[in-house]
C-alpha cells in the first residue's frame, strides 16, 4: 500500500508543470496518501531536499508558468552509486514511490529507480513534444501559443519592409514545434531535423518567391540546432530579393501561464499517475494518445520511434 508519494520536476521547465504538480498531490491527498515535494529534479534527491505538500502549497499555481518546485539536469544520475543513495534518502524519508515530470532522461532515472525497488510514474514535461508513447507532451501547446503569437507579431514587420524573418524555435532534436507553427502561421518554409537542410536550395526557393512569385515577405521557420540563423540572414540578403532578420525566439517559448489545453492534459496526467501508484503499478509512463489517457512501460515507450509527421509535412506543402 502506498503511503508517501514524492514528487519531482526534472530536465528543462515546461508550462503545466505546475497543474501536474497539483493534480498529483490533491489526488493522492483525496485519498489519504501524503505527498512530499522534491526540489530541483533528482539534484534534491540526492541531497535530501524535500518539502510536505499540503492542498494550499499547490494553491494558485494552475495559471503559473515554471515549475514551483524547481528542476534540474544530473547527467551523475546515470551512476548506481548516486541513484542507491537517493533511494537511501527516500527510504529514510518514507516515500514509497515516486511520479516524475519530465522528458525521457528523467524516464531511465526513474525505471533505474523502479528496478531498485521504488515504484515511479513518468509524465511527459516538455516544450519539445520529443517523448515517444504520447501524442502532446505537457507544455508543447503553450510554446506553440507563443512562437505562433511571436512569429504573427515578425509577420508584420517583415512585410512592411519587404523582409524574409527567419526564426530559429526549440524543440531539441523534434521538429514538431518548428512545424505546427510554421502550418498555424502560414510560413513560407519550415527547416527541421526531419525535413533536412541544404542552404543552397533554401536561397534558391527564396530568390523564386521574391523575384518570380514577387511575395513581400517570407517567414522561414527553423528548429534549433540546424544552423546559424543569423549568417542564413545574412546570405539570404546577399543572395535573393529579400533582406534578411533572424530572430531566436530562445527561453521565452519555455515561459508562460499554460494554456487550457495543457491544463487539462496535465491534470488528467497527474490523476492517472496516482491511480497507477495506488495499484501498485511502477515503470510505467503516461500518455495521451486519440485523447485518451493511456500508460505503458518506460521502457516499452523508449524504444519506439518518434511519431511519423509525414502527413503534416505534406499538408504544409499543400497550403504554400
Ligand atoms: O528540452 C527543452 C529545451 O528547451 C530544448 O528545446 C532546448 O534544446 C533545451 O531545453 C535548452 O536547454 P537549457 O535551458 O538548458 O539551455
Amino acid at each position: 500500500m502506498v503511503r508517501k508519494i514524492g514528487v519531482l520536476t526534472s530536465g528543462g521547465d515546461s508550462p503545466g508543470m505546475n497543474a501536474a504538480i497539483r493534480a498529483v498531490t490533491r489526488v493522492a491527498l483525496n485519498n489519504g496518501i501524503e505527498v512530499c515535494g522534491i526540489h530541483d529534479g533528482y539534484r534534491g534527491l540526492l541531497d535530501g531536499s524535500f518539502e510536505m505538500l499540503t492542498r494550499t502549497s499547490v494553491s494558485d499555481s494552475l495559471s503559473r508558468g515554471g515549475t514551483l518546485l524547481g528542476s534540474a539536469r544530473l547527467p551523475e544520475f546515470r551512476e548506481e552509486e548516486i541513484q542507491n543513495k537517493c533511494i537511501a534518502n527516500l527510504k529514510q524519508s518514507g516515500i514509497d514511490a515516486l511520479v516524475v515530470i519530465g522528458g525521457d532522461g528523467s524516464y531511465r532515472g526513474a525505471l533505474a529507480l523502479t528496478k531498485k525497488g521504488i515504484n515511479c510514474i513518468g509524465l511527459p514535461g516538455t516544450i519539445d513534444n520529443d517523448i515517444p508513447g504520447t501524442d502532446f507532451t505537457i507544455g508543447f501547446d503553450t510554446a506553440l501559443h507563443t512562437c505562433v503569437e511571436c512569429v504573427d507579431k515578425l509577420r508584420d514587420t517583415s512585410s512592411s519592409h519587404h523582409r524574409c524573418s527567419i526564426v530559429e524555435v526549440m524543440g531539441n532534436h523534434c521538429g514538431d514545434l518548428a512545424l505546427y507553427t510554421a502550418i498555424s502561421c502560414g510560413a513560407e518554409m519550415v527547416i527541421t531535423p526531419e525535413t533536412g537542410y541544404d542552404e543552397l536550395e533554401v536561397l534558391e526557393k527564396l530568390r523564386y518567391l521574391a523575384d518570380a512569385v514577387r511575395k513581400k515577405h517570407a517567414i522561414v521557420i527553423i528548429s534549433e540546432k540546424i544552423t546559424d540563423v543569423d549568417a542564413l540572414a545574412k546570405k539570404v540578403s546577399q543572395n535573393t530579393g529579400f533582406s534578411g532578420r533572424a530572430t531566436v525566439l530562445g527561453h521565452i517559448q519555455r515561459g508562460g501561464s499554460p494554456t487550457p489545453t495543457d491544463r487539462m492534459l496535465a491534470s488528467r496526467m497527474g490523476e492517472k499517475a496516482v491511480d497507477l501508484l495506488m495499484e501498485g503499478i511502477g515503470g510505467q509512463c503516461v500518455g495521451i494518445i486519440d485523447n485518451e489517457i493511456t500508460s505503458m512501460p518506460i521502457d516499452e515507450a523508449l524504444g519506439r520511434p518518434r511519431q511519423n509527421r509525414k502527413r503534416l509535412y505534406r499538408l504544409f506543402d499543400r497550403l504554400i
